[in-house]
């Protein structure tokens, strides 16, 4: 198998969870800065981070990188790479581009350059005179960083958090890698009760069972890369069996998950059933200015309403009051709470514990991390 530089691309602020999650799958980093991790692998570890990663965004194969500050230069180098390789006869061809403090400063000047290279030489390699780009996507990134140009393959599609079990949305839910980047940043443990009190489409809660239950996050869809002859088709059965196998269906897990809305609720419930966890994941139609302990040590990992829609501002600080009345009644829970809301904290009246600042989609937004007692025996 040939020796790859893969590339995972991730939310700013979840380069370090990517990075252990890369080497959990056993493979070794080479570098990880502003939202690319980038390791080295091979055919199988394009698989095996496809199926496995949780929290990042696509996984790609970076060709070459070399030093170009004229088109022409650009294009040369571009249309020596073998791009028969990884492009078949008829590829759809999509070239996206950045920029950055670079004489080839104008995006889709570089990206057509970029494209017209590859088919050029793909029309020279294939021998023909048309290239009719009416089969198999492929995604081509080229990323300008000071005259210093990287030429990468997207090997996923459509991004990673599109596990294919939200078939039932509801308005603003949280991005899947964003939950799962939420769930293992907690202190959350099987042996101890899970609750989101505002579940939505009841994406956090699971996340963290397809987690716990070891359920790889992309056995239930396809990815780009899975189409390629470059990748070979065993490869991919392999890996999808050992995923399935991987699998602990007995684990006792304890997740509530919680919506005032009908519609929200249920489609919590449909969504868990789609992936294969709707056995441990009470939904419950309740408000969550009710929310009552029954037993210590309970983790509330949410993402309340952000208060951006019309007439939900005014309902937000009654919320959060309820929030910081619970953790007071109850110490040994913790609570890890994602919003936009700048004022947070005041409404809590006490500040958190620990704040990590990340992007939900393009919103700056904040992880407010307040943390329980812990128990005795941890
Ligand atoms: C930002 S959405 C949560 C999205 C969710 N994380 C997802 O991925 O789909 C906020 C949710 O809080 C619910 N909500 C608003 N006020 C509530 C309340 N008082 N009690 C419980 N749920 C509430 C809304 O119905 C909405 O579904």
């Amino acid at each position: 198998m040939a020796k790859l530089e893969l590339i995972a691309t991730a939310t700013f602020g979840l380069e370090a969870i990517v990075k252990r999650e890369i080497e959990a799958l056993g493979y070794r980093i080479l570098q990880s800065e502003n939202g690319k991790i980038s390791f080295l692998g091979d055919e199988r570890a394009v698989v095996r981070a496809n199926l496995w990663l949780r929290c990042a965004d696509r996984v790609q194969i970076k060709l070459a990188e070399f030093h170009a500050d004229t088109f022409t230069q650009l294009f040369e180098q571009t249309k020596a790479l073998p791009w028969e390789q990884w492009i078949c006869m008829d590829g759809q061809i999509n070239v996206s581009g950045t920029s950055v403090k670079s004489q080839l400063h104008s995006v889709p000047a570089c990206q057509g350059m970029v494209k017209k290279a590859i088919i050029e030489k793909l029309k020279e390699t294939y021998l023909i005179e048309e290239f009719p780009e009416t089969g198999l996507p492929f995604g081509i990134k080229v990323a300008i960083v000071k005259d210093r140009v990287t030429l990468s393959l997207d090997t996923t599609g459509e991004g990673l958090h599109k596990r294919g079990y939200r078939k039932h949305p509801v308005a603003a839910p949280i991005k899947e890698t964003m939950a799962a980047a939420m769930v293992s940043l907690s202190f959350w443990k099987p042996d101890r009760l899970l609750v989101d009190p505002f579940c939505g489409s009841g994406t956090i809660a699971i996340e963290a069972a397809l987690m716990e239950r070891n359920i790889a996050p992309g056995l239930g869809r396809r990815f780009w890369a899975e189409d390629w002859e470059y990748i070979p088709q065993a490869l991919w059965k392999e890996e999808r069996r050992a995923a399935y196998s991987a699998v602990d269906y007995e684990k006792e897990l304890r997740i509530v998950a919680g919506d005032i809305d009908t519609s929200a609720a249920q489609a919590a419930m449909a969504n868990a059933e789609e992936a294969g966890v709707d056995d441990c994941i009470q939904v419950k139609l309740a408000d969550a200015c009710k929310l009552a302990a029954k037993e210590p040590y309970g983790v509330i990992i949410t993402n309340p309403p952000y208060g951006q829609r019309i007439g939900e501002l005014a309902q937000l600080p009654p919320l959060y009051r309820h929030l910081a009345g619970f953790l007071k009644e109850n110490p040994t829970w913790s609570l890890y709470l994602i919003t936009a809301d700048k004022e947070f904290e005041q409404h809590m009246g006490r500040p958190a514990d620990r704040r990590r600042k990340l992007y939900n989609g393009r919103l700056e937004t904040c992880l407010y991390q307040y943390y329980g007692t812990r128990p005795p025996r941890e």
